[in-house]
């Protein structure tokens, strides 16, 4: 089995993805040379041992502690317990349904777990996803994928570090969005597919936190619309029984329960979503 490093360094190498990186500093074509990417005026980054990368515009991290490490284990664990399938086998059908070879970009894709689950379910070894966080401890988490043709990087969704029009799917799961780095990044018979929560999101947790539900959905819908034309609206809404393993899993993968001291059980939980699939409207290219 090769090393995590070496993984990374021949996914890098892919014809396909050779060519989509820039330097987020000068914007100049990166290249890979040994355990780095070099742009044309010699910014240097390193591929680690871990085997991702840091492109970040300035090199210096965000210190973010609303995401820790157990935060994203916990997430992990939770996902690959099946509570998202209906997300995964939609996300991989409409993925398939556009083509074979796709460069697929999630921007904010956390420990990558959703980007490895559709991976598998598409399984088509030309398909490629480039997962990019600025999470350095979310990234560290997803660098377990990298022998599925996942590239992680530390990335700023806001200063993309690749070219224009080199991306066929951009992904953004529940994470925030930058219209003007999508727009740029995207080919132009490329889709976006926003996943967004529905009012009755994780209801169950957030009732016995004392939390409010989610009420920005139409909000939401409305700056959507203003920005892209919607190909397809899809609604994920489901409740799944949770077994008290799941129950930690699920109190312990968000920011939103942080110091609760669990002396409740949660039987059930709420997974819905919405499911935008968009394409950049002429007015907003
Ligand atoms: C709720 S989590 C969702 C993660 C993943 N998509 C999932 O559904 O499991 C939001 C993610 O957005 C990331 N994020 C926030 N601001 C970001 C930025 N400016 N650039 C890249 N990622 C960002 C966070 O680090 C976090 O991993
Ligand atoms: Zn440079």
């Amino acid at each position: 089995m090769l090393r995590k490093i070496e993984y990374t360094k021949e996914n890098l190498s892919n014809v396909i993805i050779t060519k989509i990186f820039r330097c987020p500093i000068c914007h100049n074509s990166i290249k890979i040379s040994d355990n780095s990417l070099i742009c044309d005026k010699n910014h240097c980054y390193d591929i680690t041992k871990k085997g991702y990368v840091t492109l970040l515009k300035k090199n210096k991290l965000r210190i973010d502690n609303t995401y820790d490490i157990n935060l994203f284990k916990n997430r992990t664990e939770f996902i690959s317990k099946g509570f998202y399938s209906e997300l995964h086998s939609l996300l991989s059908q409409i993925i398939k349904e556009k083509g074979t070879s796709q460069l697929i970009v999630d921007m904010g894709c956390g420990d990558g777990t959703h980007d490895n689950i559709i991976l598998n379910l598409i399984n088509d070894n030309q398909t490629f996803i480039v997962g990019t966080d600025i999470s350095k401890v979310g990234i560290e988490c997803s660098t377990n994928y990298v022998s599925n043709n996942f590239i992680p990087l530390v990335a700023d969704l806001n200063y993309m570090p690749l070219k224009d029009e080199c991306t066929d799917v951009i992904l953004n799961i529940l994470s925030p969005s930058n219209e003007k780095e999508m727009n740029r990044i995207l080919k132009q018979d490329g889709i976006i597919i926003k996943v967004t929560p529905k009012k009755e999101y994780l209801c169950e947790l957030r009732q016995i936190l004392n939390i409010k539900e989610y009420e920005n959905e139409l909000q939401i819908e409305k700056n959507i619309n203003k920005n892209y034309i919607i190909l397809k609206k899809y609604i994920i809404n489901e409740q799944k029984e949770l077994d008290e393993e799941s129950m930690l899993n699920l109190i312990n993968m968000t920011p939103l329960s942080k110091n609760y001291d669990c002396n409740k059980n949660i039987e059930k939980i709420t997974i819905a979503l919405n499911v935008y699939v968009l394409k950049v409207s002429n007015q907003c290219a």
